[in-house]
């Protein structure tokens, strides 16, 4: 028997692109391999199995993948790393990748993370590139182990995945496919797996997330309001948040949900895309740039504290100057309290990407900066409205300086305080001292301090 009768522990590095579904789908890939003795590694370097998690959302962050498996090939002629393709863009692209970049040893696309140890194991026998990208019937939900220790104090559960509304400059109902909703038991237990493992805060995900109707033991479907409330009476669960939503499914009882359930944070990420009706319409979305107003009005009577992001697309195929204006009024009404937004980037197989007049470059750079620099003001204008404000802050993990941690408020603004490791995971009265480009600064508000000087 050998001295040291420890596995060998393999070393796995996963690079995640993308949205925050990609985030949690890389945490659950390294879930299913740890049984198979894989710890996972800052770099790739020395690295036995890499994973690229990808994404297809626009042409760059599709050619990302390419130039970084370039990258990696010489570590694999080294080392003999394994090298793996996942999520979107080895969904969309699956052969091709092959083809492209033939020492890559397995491609699998999102709905195949399960099966990642088989294919794993059979890469490492030699046996050729294993590719998985089919939509399995079964879900892969059903075959994923509960979430491991160390989440953290913010962690996210994705209860709905896919989509169907065919936005025609949007590649996710190819490459996610249908909208599927988790069945709610399924998302309780693993929301108290979280709980039980520290976690304060979830992020329900979904492609689609307010589109979501699972169903509970009783056989009822329940919306997404009816699933925050019940997982609001969760012992230890400070807040939930949900993304992305679509303001089409933005129903009156999820609204309800955010005037009676104080767990449900104030904040909704609400993409609109573009102000223009026209453009409304040729990306379609299914509702007005009226409706969408109507419904933020809705929102804020229901919870007058709630905060607003968005993402917007800029010269999509025919977008005049008048129109995108339209967006910036959208903007300067809404008021929003961070946002995204894009170039619009033409991807094979949507129908936009065959619509005459796509826009110049050029004319996106410069309507992009503006739209950029307009939302820039807003959000730095909501953030110092919070300066000398007392807001809740639940604190997560140490910051970059000593004897420092960071938390978010209830709006999603990151805030960093002097505070002993032990407050992670507490929700403390935080004064706001400052403001920065992307962070706040406070301190603790020590109540009995103001009782005694009071
Ligand atoms: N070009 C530019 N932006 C896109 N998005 C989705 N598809 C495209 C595309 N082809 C943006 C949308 C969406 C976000 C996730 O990415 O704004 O809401
Ligand atoms: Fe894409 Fe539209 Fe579906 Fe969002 S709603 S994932 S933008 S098709």
């Amino acid at each position: 028997m050998p001295l040291d009768s420890r596995p060998y522990v393999k070393k796995l590095h996963i690079k995640t692109y993308g949205c925050q579904m990609n985030v949690y789908d890389s945490a659950k890939m390294a879930d299913v391999l740890a049984p198979l003795g894989y710890s996972q590694v800052e770099t790739p370097d020395g690295a036995d199995l890499v994973i690229l998690n990808t994404c297809h959302i626009r042409e760059k962050a599709a050619e990302k993948v390419f130039s970084e498996l370039g990258r990696l090939k010489p570590l694999k002629d080294a080392n003999g790393t394994l090298l793996a393709v996942a999520g979107c863009v080895a969904q969309a692209e699956g052969e091709a990748i092959l083809a492209r970049a033939p020492y890559v040893d397995v491609v699998l696309g999102p709905q195949a993370y399960h099966r990642l140890p088989e294919l794993v194991a059979r890469a490492t026998r030699g046996a050729g590139a294993a590719l998985d990208t089919d939509f399995p019937v079964e879900s892969k939900f059903d075959h994923l182990p509960a979430p491991g220790a160390n989440q953290g104090v913010a962690a996210f559960l994705t209860v709905q995945e896919g989509c169907d509304k065919f936005c025609t400059f949007c590649v996710v109902p190819y490459t996610r496919g249908a909208e599927f909703s988790r069945d709610v038991a399924a998302i309780e237990r693993e929301a108290r797996a979280l709980v039980a493992n520290g976690v304060g805060e979830i992020t329900l995900l979904g492609q689609n997330v307010n589109a979501f109707h699972g169903v509970d033991e009783a056989g009822n479907e329940l919306g997404l309001g009816a699933l925050a409330r019940r997982l609001a009476r969760i012992e230890g669960l400070h807040r939930i948040r949900y993304t992305t939503s679509h303001p089409r499914d933005m129903d009156d009882d999820l609204i309800a949900a955010h005037a009676d359930t104080p767990e449900l944070m104030p904040f909704l990420h609400l993409p609109v895309q573009s102000g223009s009706d026209r453009l409304l319409e040729a990306m379609n979305r299914g509702h007005t740039a009226q409706a969408y107003l109507d419904l933020i009005a809705k929102l804020r009577k229901a919870r007058p504290d709630i905060a607003l992001s968005s993402d917007f697309i800029v010269g999509f195929p025919g977008e005049t100057e008048a129109e995108f204006e339209a967006t910036l009024d959208l903007i300067r009404e809404v008021k929003f309290a961070q946002s995204f937004s894009f170039k619009y980037s033409p991807r094979p197989g949507t129908p936009a990407a065959l619509l005459d007049k796509q826009i110049p470059e050029a004319v996106q750079d410069e309507r992009l900066y503006k739209l950029q620099a307009l939302l820039r003001e807003q959000q730095d204008a909501f953030n110092a409205a919070t300066v000398g404000a007392i807001v809740p802050v639940l604190y997560e993990r140490a910051g970059r300086n000593a004897g420092q941690l960071i938390g978010k408020t209830p709006w999603l603004q990151a805030v960093h305080a002097q505070l002993p490791d032990d407050a992670a995971g507490k929700v403390l009265p935080t004064r706001i001292l400052a403001s920065g480009a992307n962070s706040l600064s406070g301190v603790v508000h020590d109540q009995t301090q103001e009782r005694l000087s009071a």
